[in-house]
């Protein structure tokens, strides 16, 4: 289970982040929903250590990681798709796998790179082609599969809808959402896509400038009207 405890984060006068509390559990998709500026970035770069709290603090199965190096955050079992897709355009499907699981030897990096192509096969029929001939579609799923290749306990999606045709979204969260509760992975996935996120999420949090203005059940959250006007814009 992932924790955020009273998270604050400021750039300068900005304050992005502003006492956070949030609770991921393992098993499923917790979705955080909010408008562009809405701290959802900033939260995530935080928990995977890119970024130093003001205050606060992030538990991750009870151990605090704030403040601890990225390559350490990895290594105990969390992974960061960022936003905009961060696979190496120049390097193969299969290069751009092998990085996400560098220090794993190489009988678990074979499993994990079964294990990937089994969730997303088009992966595999692509194995050796460059990342950037991959449509958009083709590139999240590389970007989410090099993720899995260090075989994360916690999982975290920046906006992966981003430029996406809703279809594929759907697909890609449904497969992510099935392998949370197979893998037991906690998910936490970022969204502007409401509607989307709600669909695939148990829970449920709205963020709106750094401060969580409701969360709870995400069937709740998505027939709130108030709600819905007011900070998801549908
Ligand atoms: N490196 C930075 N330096 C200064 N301000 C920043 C920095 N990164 C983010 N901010 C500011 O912090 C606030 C939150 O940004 P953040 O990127 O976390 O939002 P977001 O919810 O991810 O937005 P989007 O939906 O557009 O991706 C914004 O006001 C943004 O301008
Ligand atoms: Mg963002």
């Amino acid at each position: 289970m992932l924790e955020t405890i009273e998270l604050s984060v400021s750039y300068g006068a900005v304050q992005a982040l502003k006492g956070m509390n949030l609770t991921v559990p393992r098993g499923e998709v917790t979705a955080v929903i909010g408008a562009n500026g809405a701290g959802k970035s900033t939260l995530m770069r935080t928990i995977a250590g890119l970024v130093k709290p003001q205050s606060g603090q992030v538990l991750f199965d009870d151990v605090d990681i704030t403040g601890k190096k990225p390559e350490d955050i990895v290594r105990m079992g969390m992974a960061l798709v960022p936003e905009g897709r961060s696979t190496i355009p120049e390097l193969s499907v299969d290069e751009n796998l092998r990085l996400g699981g560098l220090w794993r030897n190489k009988q678990e990096r074979g499993e994990a790179r079964d294990q990937v192509f089994a969730l997303f096969p088009i992966l595999g029929e692509r194995k050796g082609m460059r990342a950037d001939t991959l449509s958009g579609g083709e590139r999240q799923q590389l970007a989410i599969g090099r993720a899995l290749m260090s075989n994360p306990r916690c999982l975290l999606l920046d906006e992966p809808s981003l430029g996406l045709a809703p279809m594929i979204v759907t697909q890609i969260l449904e497969l992510v959402s099935n392998l949370a509760k197979e893998s037991n992975i906690a998910v936490l996935l970022v969204e502007q896509n409401a509607v989307t996120a709600l669909r695939v999420a148990t829970t449920g949090v709205v963020l709106n400038l750094g401060e969580v203005v409701k969360s709870g059940p995400a069937a709740e959250i998505s027939s709130d009207e108030e709600l819905r006007h007011a900070y998801l814009g549908y």
